[in-house]
């Protein structure tokens, strides 16, 4: 006998596990059905972000910052310590910690909420004829379950190169490239994404020979392009190779070792030789398994499951969030997408905001945007005013001894609405914060100029760049 509920969601990552609170929230018989499982077959919902995404890299991240500051950034502070040595093991003994402590909090989130959490895979078996779905858990294995809303948020997975599969030895995807068991000597990376250069600085800090090959000719062209020039530069500096404008062709592996050849800007043939290899040419929708035909549910030519700007499809009742629909394949973006659906569901007005969804790369510096850069205002031919504040000229930056980068604020020359704000530099994954909030209740550059911001704090620099959109900056 197959339990009913108003709604079902298929996948617990950031979009599904979020809707299904919310739902929850709002009064629904909610069950959510997850297939991620640890190597003892333990339930760790949390999808991509949690498990081999979001959490484990920025993990890394922080660890291995802390070791480069132990080995380089300590002595200017007057600190001393010796030899300082990594552990490996501890060091991804730790992530696997965090990664744990997170599985449990969504566990313990669906208990407090009444969300009722299925382990296993699961696939479409059709429509009643009480416009109920039906939806069986690891085939008939584990019973089925039934709605009246479905909702899919069943991810990504990375994207391989034609020909050469992922095998987390050698050729590894984000999943082994968060769990090398030893520190590389040779590290190559295919693709300057977001993956890439996170992952790249990760293992780069603790001390591997990091090569970058990039497709693209222009570094980072998503970004605003002062911050790519800066980011390029910072970069380079701390030792991370990047070649951009390449073609990459055939890639050997041998037991220990991998070889790349490839034709450089100038379209040279080059050979790399690495110990290992990520690649990290961006990520495909999962729908496999889901047995969508039984319902009449097709995908597009890229795989993504068709949705309106709500997150309906064409079916009636079957919505579809996070990375399996189209838009940035971001963890905030999927989250607010399911708590829109679980509202509309509830007959509510639930939207997203997709202007405004915040970028951020969590390397060092940190790079954060929000809103348009300054060549999509020049092509729009919008007229805008910039204004610029460097870290370098403010007080706690120097106090931090942290002062790379700049805080850039862009604004309507006509109404002074700020139309978008491009940070690289510390905590520019907190800062970028306000510059949203701003954004949202559509404010000018002035208001942020007129907020009175702690002192000293980092935050005084966005500040600081909105009264330089006007040439009154302060303390520049
Ligand atoms: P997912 O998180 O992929 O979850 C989907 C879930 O559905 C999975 O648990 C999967 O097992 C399950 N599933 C799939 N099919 C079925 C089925 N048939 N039955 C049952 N369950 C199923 N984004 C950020 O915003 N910030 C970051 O810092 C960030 N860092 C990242 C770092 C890395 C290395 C990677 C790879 C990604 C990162 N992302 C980051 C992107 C982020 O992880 C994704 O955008 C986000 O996880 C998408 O959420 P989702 O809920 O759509 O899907
Ligand atoms: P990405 O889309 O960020 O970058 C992929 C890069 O690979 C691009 O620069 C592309 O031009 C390049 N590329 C593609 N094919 C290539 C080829 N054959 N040879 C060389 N270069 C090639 O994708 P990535 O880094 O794999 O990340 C996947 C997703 O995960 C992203 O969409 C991102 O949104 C998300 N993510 C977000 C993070 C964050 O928010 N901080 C961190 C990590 C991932």
């Amino acid at each position: 006998m197959s339990k009913e509920f108003d709604v079902v969601v298929i996948g617990a990552g950031p979009g599904g596990y979020i809707a299904a609170i919310r739902a929850a929230q709002l009064g629904k018989s909610v069950a959510c059905i997850d297939a991620w499982v640890d190597a003892d077959g333990k339930p760790t919902p949390g999808g991509t972000c949690t498990n081999v995404g979001c959490i484990p890299s920025k993990a890394l991240l922080q660890s291995s910052e802390y070791y480069e500051h132990a080995k380089h950034g300590f002595k200017e502070h007057g600190i001393e310590l010796g030899s300082v040595k990594l552990k490996i093991d501890q060091f991804l003994g730790r992530k696997n910690e965090v990664v744990q402590q997170n599985n449990d909090g969504i566990l313990f989130l669906f208990r407090k909420n009444k969300v009722q959490f299925y382990s296993g895979k699961a696939s479409f078996d059709g429509k009643a004829d009480n416009g109920r779905y039906n939806i069986l858990i690891d085939g008939k294995d584990k019973g089925s379950v039934s709605a009246e809303h479905v909702i899919i948020a069943t991810g990504s997975e990375p994207r391989a190169l034609p020909g050469l599969e992922f095998d987390e030895e050698l050729i590894l995807s984000n999943t082994g490239a968060l769990a090398i068991p030893a520190v590389p000597k040779r590290l190559g990376v295919i693709g300057a994404g977001v993956i890439g250069l996170e992952l790249g600085s990760v293992w780069r800090r603790l001390g591997a020979e990091v090569t970058v090959l990039e497709a693209m000719p222009k570094f980072l062209s998503v970004a605003d392009e002062g911050v790519a020039k800066e980011a390029a530069k910072l970069y380079a500096k701390q030792g991370l190779k990047i070649e951009v404008g390449v073609k990459v062709g055939d890639i050997k592996t041998s037991a220990k070792k991998v070889t790349i050849k490839y034709d450089n800007a100038k379209g040279e043939e080059q050979t790399l030789e690495v110990d290992k290899l990520i690649v990290s040419i961006g990520r495909v929708p999962t729908t496999a398994g889901l047995n969508l035909e039984s319902i009449g549910l097709t995908t597009n030519e890229r795989g993504f499951i068709e949705v309106d700007e709500h997150c309906h499809t064409e079916l009636e009742n079957v919505w579809a969030v996070g990375d399996v629909v189209r838009g940035p394949m971001l963890a905030h973006k999927a989250e607010e997408e399911g708590v829109a659906v679980a509202e509309r569901i509830a007959g509510q007005h639930g939207s997203v905001n997709y202007d405004l969804i915040p970028n951020v790369i969590y390397t060092s510096p940190e790079i954060s945007w929000i809103g348009k850069t300054e060549q999509q205002l020049k092509e729009e031919g919008k007229k805008y005013k910039a204004g610029q504040f460097p870290f370098m000229a403010n007080g706690r930056a120097r106090a931090l001894g942290d002062t790379n980068g700049f805080v850039k604020v862009l604004a309507c020359a006509e109404t002074d609405e700020v139309l978008g704000v491009h940070i690289i530099g510390p905590m520019a994954s907190e800062l970028i914060a306000e510059a949203v909030a701003i954004m949202e209740f559509k404010g000018a550059a002035e208001d942020i100029g007129r907020i009175c911001h702690a002192h000293p704090t980092l935050s005084e620099s966005l500040k600081e760049a909105a009264l330089a959109v006007d040439k009154r900056s302060l303390n520049f």
